[in-house]
């Protein structure tokens, strides 16, 4: 069992990254929907809080459903990171995340995120400084090391453990890799492994699949994993890892209607917390993550980057859902098998479409024979197809 000060985690915990602009709570909602046992604020900047500033502040803001959750914060000056870990601990979270990853050069330039990588008696008394601030556990995320010539993790997670830090979380990427290359985690493995190490340690870089998360649990014997990029457009991500790991087995990839009906929640819980404007705006940046993969999805993601309204949004959704549904369900008939379908293989395949589909399957249908007309649909008591 895995356990961050009171918080009880469970074996194996699946954890959702903090991203910036990705992780704000509509995303986070779904997210928690599909299984996800433990959640991140995106960062938030230390000044922007001492500061009052409205855009941090609104990043506070969490929800009883999406415990336990953590509150992530990076800055460079130690008062600063202290007093805005104060101003977190009153939004209540589970735990305040400390980031020491970030390596975009707007952060690391101004000495914060992966910045401190280059400074570790830096890093350790601003950890320490906060740990004795707060009441609540402190946890950090980080990377391996700056560059390949300074890959100090082990020594730096003893270090932080010995200051009260309560979990901590790797990144397998120098900041110097960014995000280039594959993550490495045989380094995540010898901290997790070193004797003196207690505290949670949670793997993180790369995980995309069920079998990756398995793979990364047997060999490297990781207390959990967290996942960023596989999230977005996918949060169907955790159920699937934690199904694989209790079963061995995969669960089927989600349908169109539970693709069009995730993305309408998360389009409802955007306009919910940033209101109809911002929230329809920012949703933008979702939809092609959503249907990746479908055929001719450019028009439907065109309109919906430019639509205004949740209505206009929900207008193309319907449609995505009526075009791919029918799409879906013919997907392993050939055109051949298709034109050639007698009228009581249809009869059978529309009895087994389900009542709210009938009318598109036969909308759908209708075309395919050129010869026949489909005389007459009663949805409700009638779902003979007659060919006249
Ligand atoms: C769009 C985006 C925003 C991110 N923002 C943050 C952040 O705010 N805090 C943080 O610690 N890491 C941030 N990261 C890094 C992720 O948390 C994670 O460490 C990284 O994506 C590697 O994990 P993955 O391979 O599962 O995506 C961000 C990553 C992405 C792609």
């Amino acid at each position: 069992m895995v356990k961050i000060g009171n918080v009880n985690l469970g074996d194996f915990p699946l954890l959702l990254a903090p991203m910036e602009d990705v992780s704000d709570p509509p995303f986070r909602f779904v997210c928690k929907q599909n299984g996800a046992d433990m959640m991140y604020t995106e960062f938030i900047s230390s000044e922007g809080l001492i500061r009052d500033a409205a855009k941090s502040r609104m990043k506070l803001d969490i929800f009883e459903y999406e415990r336990p959750i953590g509150i992530q914060l990076f800055g460079g000056e130690i008062d600063h990171m202290r007093e805005a870990a104060i101003i977190a601990e009153q939004a209540q979270p589970d735990l305040i995340d400390i980031n020491y990853g970030c390596p975009v050069k707007a952060v690391a330039c101004k000495g914060a995120g992966a910045a401190l990588l280059q400074d570790i008696p830096k890093m350790v008394s601003m950890t320490e400084e906060i740990v004795k601030a707060v009441k609540l556990p402190v946890t950090v995320k980080t990377r391996l090391g700056w560059d390949d010539k300074t890959k100090n993790i082990v020594d730096v997670a003893e270090r932080l453990q010995d200051i009260g830090i309560s979990a901590l979380t790797i990144h397998g990427r120098t900041r110097k890799q960014m995000y280039k290359g594959p993550a490495e985690w045989d380094l995540i493995g010898a901290v997790k492994n070193n004797p003196r190490i207690k505290i949670p340690i949670f793997g993180n870089g790369d995980v995309d699949s069920p079998e990756k998360a398995l793979e990364m649990k047997n060999r490297f014997g990781v207390d959990g994993v967290m996942i960023g990029r596989a999230s977005i457009g996918y949060p169907w991500i955790f159920n699937e890892i934690k199904h694989f790991l209790a079963t061995g087995e995969k669960l089927a990839a989600p349908t169109i209607e539970q693709r069009v009906e995730n993305c309408r929640i998360h389009l409802r819980k955007s306009i919910e917390w940033k209101g109809p404007k911002l929230g329809i705006f920012e949703m933008r940046r979702h939809y092609a993550n959503y249907f990746k993969g479908l055929d001719h999805f450019k028009d439907y993601r065109m309109r919906m980057v430019t639509l205004p309204t949740e209505e206009d949004v929900l207008a193309v959704l319907a449609e995505v859902l009526e075009r791919y549904l029918v799409a879906n369900f013919f997907q392993k008939q050939s055109a051949f098998e298709i034109s050639c379908l007698e009228p009581a293989l249809g009869v059978k395949l529309l009895n087994k479409t389900p009542f709210f589909y009938k009318p598109i399957f036969v909308k759908w249908l209708l075309p395919k024979f050129p010869g026949r007309k489909i005389r007459k649909f009663e949805a409700k008591n009638d779902t003979r197809l007659r060919s006249c």
